[in-house]
């Protein structure tokens, strides 16, 4: 055993085809430079995990002993204790997380952090895990933590890079000679997931031509945006992630704050602007030329520039 493990993995922005995912339509999905990080060190008696100023630790018995109410940090701990298990590892650790991107806002935190515990375990014990494995036991705590994810955000973020997703182990590699950069407004509102989910899916069963027709949309689009890529046409990509969002306000999953980001993303020259994730809240995000962003200054409070592309999960020094 190692005397310290440290794990990193990116964050992600879905450029195209939230939630149509969940219904088997391919997505198109990209690693940002925004990290989150695991970092793990042995002790003796216990478990504990903690992020910032907020903590919880299990006993040997896997039962949470600080603190007395439920902690998001649950569906970790039974992650770790799930490989360990498999493994046949009996051991107690420290897990220190840090995410650079605010969590329940469509940047894939959660995911990134479960795919960044589940390497630095992998290294603290010397396990011999591979990328699948990592993947698999992230989407263990994704479901927990969402109820049904396409698990988009467990392959990007072991992965890297930009990929088609067409779910679990169906994915491929989109190979760019340039990767775009984007633009990320977080609107400050959290929303949660599995409720935006549940929310589409029944309204694509209580009203299934609408849903159709609009998949139908979204195919053609698809293919498109593959090509916008392909050929780095920055123009036509934020056309059609502006009709991508269209398609989502349709499913009911914008509002008016989300509405006021995209409109100020588009009357200050982006390209293009969207939704990204599930919706509700969350992020926008949008492509435009070197000048975007300095339009932009002071209007909105939590605004990145990102480049997308960037590597999957890896081991710190
Ligand atoms: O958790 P988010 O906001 O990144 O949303 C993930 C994208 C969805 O398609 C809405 C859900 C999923 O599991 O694919």
């Amino acid at each position: 055993m190692k005397e310290k493990a440290v794990a990193s993995a990116p964050g992600k922005v879905i450029l195209f085809g939230e939630h149509f995912v969940v219904s088997g339509y391919p997505a198109i999905v990209t690693a940002i430079k925004m990290r989150a990080k695991a970092t793990l060190t042995p002790r003796h008696d216990k478990f504990m995990i903690k992020s910032g100023q907020t903590s919880a630790v299990w006993n040997s018995n896997g039962e949470q002993i600080y603190p007395s109410t439920a902690t998001p940090f649950q569906p970790l701990f039974n992650m770790a204790s799930r490989i360990m298990e498999d493994f046949g590892i009996s051991s107690f650790f420290n897990a220190e997380i840090h995410s650079e991107s605010p969590g329940a806002a469509g940047l894939g935190s959660s995911a990134a952090v479960s795919v960044a515990l589940a390497k630095a375990l992998a290294s603290l014990y010397n396990i011999d895990m591979s990328i699948e494995s990592v993947i698999h036991y992230s989407m263990l705590a994704e479901k927990e933590f969402h109820g049904r994810p396409s698990g988009i955000d467990s392959h990007i973020t072991a992965i890297g890079g930009t990929l088609l997703y067409n779910g679990p182990g169906k994915y491929q590699n989109l190979k760019l000679d340039k990767h775009p950069e984007i633009l990320i407004v977080y609107t400050g509102i959290k929303r949660k997931t599995s409720k935006m989910v549940s929310y589409v899916q029944n309204l694509s069963a209580e009203r299934p031509d609408e849903f159709t027709q609009l998949t139908e949309i979204y195919s053609e689009l698809y293919k498109k945006a593959v090509e916008a890529l392909k050929s780095n046409d920055l123009i036509l990509l934020g056309r059609l992630m502006t009709v991508n969002h269209l398609l989502l306000k349709c499913l009911g999953l914008s509002n008016t704050v989300v509405e006021n980001v995209v409109e100020t993303l588009l009357e200050k020259g982006a390209y293009g602007a969207k939704i990204t994730g599930a919706g509700g809240g969350g992020c926008v995000i949008a492509v435009g030329d070197d000048e975007l962003a300095k339009h932009l200054s002071g209007h909105f409070p939590s605004c990145w520039k990102s480049e997308t592309g960037c590597k999957g999960v890896s081991e710190e020094a």
